[in-house]
Parts: structure tokens; C-alpha cells; sequence
């Protein structure tokens, strides 16, 4: 149990890294909690009009949830312990302590976290991004539907096979789903009264 506890501290110190901050201040740009959402998160670096300091936040935020992941498999984690890393994880990047308790929504953070568990899935749910985002330009309303299909698609591409599947992986995927909407409530809100704005467009 010591074990499972000491993971899941450094996990949730790993996701407290927030890159949005970190590489804005690295790279001279202002604070991503300054302007535009005000979300320390990739698609707003990208408001910055920077799009280099956007992918490094996008890859660093993905890469540390990927790590954690990565770290507890090779710890020898069992499922139970590896579903607490990845809620740890997460959890941090959304309540950072470096940040006042107050972080990102988290997409960044759950793909790195799902790309470890099932690769596939990953990809099926970039690729569900992609096309939402190419379709609607709105950046959160693609994370919103691989929020909610990212459980779907677990539960049923184990049945056939894609990637092996544990109901504590299953639980830990559906609530990472689940506070991701929560985080997306006020883009939710702006999206139905059409006020939320379209990627591309500087704020
Ligand atoms: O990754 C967060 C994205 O889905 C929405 O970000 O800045 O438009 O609220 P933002």
C-alpha cells in the first residue's frame, strides 16, 4: 500500500508541471492565464499566436501524463495501482499545487495517460479530435466527444480485442471522462449560446 501511496504522490507531482506556464515564461511569452480562456493548456498558447510554444505545451503536458503511466508499469503496479496513477496524474495537471491548486482541463494530460494504457485507443480518440475540430473548429467541443467515447471505445474494443481491458482501467477512464466535462462546463455554456470562439482566431 506505501507503494501505491509514494506512486501516486509523485504522480500527482509529475502532472502538477504546468508546460502552458512553464514554456510561455521559457520561450518569453505572457502568461497563458492572462489572455484569451485563461486556461494554462495547449489551445491557449496557440491564442498566443505561438504556435511552436502550443505543440511543446501539448507535448509535455501529454508527456508527463505518459510517464507516470509508463513509471508505474515498470514499478511492477498492479491494475488497481496503476488506475490510482493515472486518476493521481490527471488530478494534478487539473488542482496543480505549484499553481494554487488552480490548472488546466486536462486533455493533454489524459491522452498521455490513455496512450499508455492502450495506444490504439489513443489514436482512435486524436483521430475523433481531429475530425470534430476540423469539422466545427471549436478545439474544446473535440475534447468534449473524446471525453465521452473514450470509455465507449474502451469497454467495447476490449470485447474485440484491440487492447486488453480491466474494470479498474474502465472506471478510472469513464471518471477522467467525466471530469473532463466538468472542466469543459463553461466552454459547454459558451458553445450552446455560440459565444465560444473557433481555433484560429487570435483573442
Ligand atoms: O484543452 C482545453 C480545450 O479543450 C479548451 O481550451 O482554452 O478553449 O478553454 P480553451
Amino acid at each position: 500500500f506505501l507503494f501505491i501511496l509514494q506512486a501516486v504522490v509523485l504522480a500527482y507531482l509529475l502532472g502538477s508541471i504546468p508546460f502552458a506556464v512553464v514554456v510561455s515564461k521559457a520561450m518569453g511569452l505572457k502568461d497563458p492565464r492572462s489572455y484569451g480562456s485563461g486556461n494554462p493548456g495547449a489551445t491557449n498558447v496557440l491564442r498566443s499566436g505561438n504556435k511552436p510554444a502550443a505543440a511543446l505545451t501539448l507535448l509535455g503536458d501529454a508527456l508527463k501524463g505518459w510517464l507516470a503511466m509508463w513509471f508505474a508499469m515498470r514499478a511492477g503496479l498492479d491494475v488497481t495501482g496503476l488506475a490510482w496513477v493515472a486518476l493521481a496524474v490527471f488530478l494534478g495537471h487539473l488542482y496543480p499545487v505549484f499553481l494554487s491548486f488552480k490548472g488546466g482541463k486536462g486533455v493533454a494530460t489524459a491522452l498521455g495517460v490513455v496512450a499508455a494504457i492502450a495506444p490504439l485507443l489513443a489514436l482512435g480518440l486524436v483521430i475523433v479530435w481531429i475530425v470534430v475540430v476540423l469539422l466545427s473548429r471549436f478545439s474544446s467541443l473535440g475534447a468534449i466527444s473524446a471525453a465521452i467515447l473514450a470509455p465507449v471505445f474502451y469497454v467495447l474494443g476490449g470485447h474485440d480485442s484491440l487492447w486488453p481491458t480491466h474494470d479498474e482501467l474502465a472506471v478510472v477512464i469513464a471518471v477522467i471522462g467525466a471530469l473532463l466535462l466538468y472542466r469543459h462546463r463553461a466552454n459547454i455554456g459558451r458553445l450552446i449560446k455560440g459565444l465560444e470562439p473557433k481555433l484560429g482566431k487570435k483573442s
